[in-house]
């Protein structure tokens, strides 16, 4: 009978030298990769001048449908009174169609080669719709500080998409047009309709309606 061969596995060094390589690898910083504000151009058949004025145009919209979205959330939780449980679901539909409305804009600056906002204190430095305050307001204040909102989105994305169509830039036009225009509108009509003064129970009985009888 031959001796047993002994079986030779890794040396000790070698099991401490494997064990240092599955530990994670903390704390690590280096300098960005890329600048904000520079475009990385991809191949997209696009002259790099359109890229970053469609990607700056969008970095402001995405700034302010960032700020409505989180309105929203705000509104969702903090709206009372008679209509609370539909407003409360309404405000919350509406903030996950903008949340969806975001996710498209920053996909969209960043296949034009650009960098998209991100953190909240950018987005508060950036965007052009009013601060509200901290506390809670009344329901008609909630849906004018919505209204104001929307309507500096739809102002921006119009003329931005009219830039973006005339310098060739048809799929950052098609991303204002089919979704964020439409989108705001169809949310500014379910909002609107909410501060028309109309009685609940006793029709013609609405303030002034009596005056001159
Ligand atoms: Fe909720």
């Amino acid at each position: 009978m031959s001796p047993k061969k002994q079986q030779s596995g890794p040396s000790y060094n070698q099991l401490e030298a494997g064990a240092e390589r599955a530990k994670p690898g903390l704390h690590q910083h280096a300098t960005e990769i890329q600048p904000y504000g520079k475009i990385a151009k991809l191949p997209i058949a696009l002259d790099e001048k359109v890229c970053a004025k469609s990607a700056e145009n969008l970095n402001q919209l995405l700034a302010d449908t960032m700020t409505l979205r989180d309105m929203y959330k705000k509104h969702h939780w903090q709206v009372a009174g008679s209509t609370f449980y539909q407003l409360h679901l309404l405000f919350d539909k509406h903030h996950g169609e903008q949340d969806e409305l975001v996710d498209g804009i920053a996909e969209r600056i960043q296949l034009l080669g650009g960098i998209s906002l991100a953190m909240a204190a950018d987005v508060a430095e950036t965007t052009l719709v009013p601060r509200p305050p901290r506390g809670r307001e009344e329901v008609p204040v909630q849906i004018s500080r919505l209204l104001e909102a929307h309507e500096i989105i739809l102002k921006e994305a119009r003329a931005m998409a009219r830039q973006a169509g005339e310098a060739g830039d048809d799929g950052t036009n098609d991303l204002l047009v089919s979704d964020v225009i439409r989108s705001n509108e169809l949310q500014v009509w379910f909002l609107a309709e909410h501060l028309v003064d109309v009685p609940l129970l006793h029709a013609g009985e609405a303030k002034g309606a009596s005056a001159g009888r």
